[in-house]
């Protein structure tokens, strides 16, 4: 059966090419088929694995090599806390409503990227959304605009989102920093911490079921950890006092670079679409 619209969100992704999977045949007739087959290549080599989706989609994308992790390799993740501690002081922006924390961020002086910003990146989409995805900071596209992920790694981003279903306004986009970096250099320790409220206030207000952290600084930022993407990825996290899961993937930015990754970040949503299903 044609699917159009599936189609055109794998054609998005960069995905042209794909099997779509058969229902498995009864016992009686596997048997019979895998007798068959046998027989007529009774020298075969072993084939090649064949990727199996973890959830019920339609058809995996030919590009995943891999399998999916099964559930049971996904482990549970350290919670990172450390803000909800009791004793920690209660930041500034922490009773701010979305109208007041936008006002806040919009006239921050805390750090020195406000000298080089064109304007600050608050964060876009469903304030009740049920998925929270955390970029690094604003590029050169974003400053522009005013609104994380319109550049081409952005497109990327929508794709991905819709390959599970989801438009870019069913969810919600924000980034560690607020103001771009110049340069698009890696967002310095201090520049972070001062925007870290910020995001603690967001998160707070969305009370996402899941956070999709997109590359090693979103990633490394949020869970305090210096671990690289490759080590962060492949487990289910989680965040805050509330135990949020926590999902790490690749920054759409360096799959547009190196597109075998896709595969990787593939299961990381597929992960991240079963715990939305929970
Ligand atoms: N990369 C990010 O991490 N965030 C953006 O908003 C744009 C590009």
């Amino acid at each position: 059966m044609e699917h159009p619209l599936r189609n055109a969100y794998l054609e998005a992704m960069g995905i042209t090419q794909w099997v779509v999977r058969q229902p498995p045949a009864p016992p009686e007739i596997a048997e019979r088929q895998a007798v068959a087959a046998s027989a007529a290549q009774p020298q075969a080599p072993e084939p090649a694995a064949v990727a199996e989706p973890v959830t019920g989609h339609d058809a995996p994308p030919s590009w995943l090599t891999e399998a999916p992790l099964p559930e049971e390799q996904w482990h549970p993740g350290e919670t990172t806390a450390d803000e909800f501690e009791p004793h920690a002081p209660r930041p500034v922006v922490a009773d701010l409503g979305w109208d007041a924390l936008q006002q806040h961020i919009a006239a921050c002086r805390s750090c020195e990227l406000h000298r080089s910003r064109k304007q600050t990146v608050f964060g876009t989409g469903s304030q009740q959304a049920d998925l929270l995805i955390i970029g690094e900071a604003p590029g050169a596209d974003e400053d522009r605009q005013g609104e994380p992920f319109v550049g081409r790694a952005g497109k990327l981003l929508n794709a991905m989102l819709k390959a599970i279903g989801l438009e870019r306004n069913q969810v919600y986009i924000a980034n560690i920093l607020k103001c771009r970096p110049p340069g698009n250099r890696d967002p310095h320790v201090e520049e972070a911490s001062h925007c870290r409220p910020y995001l603690m206030r967001q998160i707070e207000l969305i009370n996402p079921k899941v956070i999709l952290a997109v590359g090693r600084v979103s990633a490394q930022n949020l869970l305090k950890s210096t671990d690289t993407l490759g080590r962060l990825r492949g487990r289910t996290h989680r965040f805050g006092a509330d135990n949020t899961p926590l999902i790490v993937t690749y920054h759409p930015a360096y799959l547009l670079r190196s597109p075998e990754q896709k595969a990787k970040s593939w299961q990381d949503l597929q992960q991240v679409l079963s715990l939305l299903q929970k």
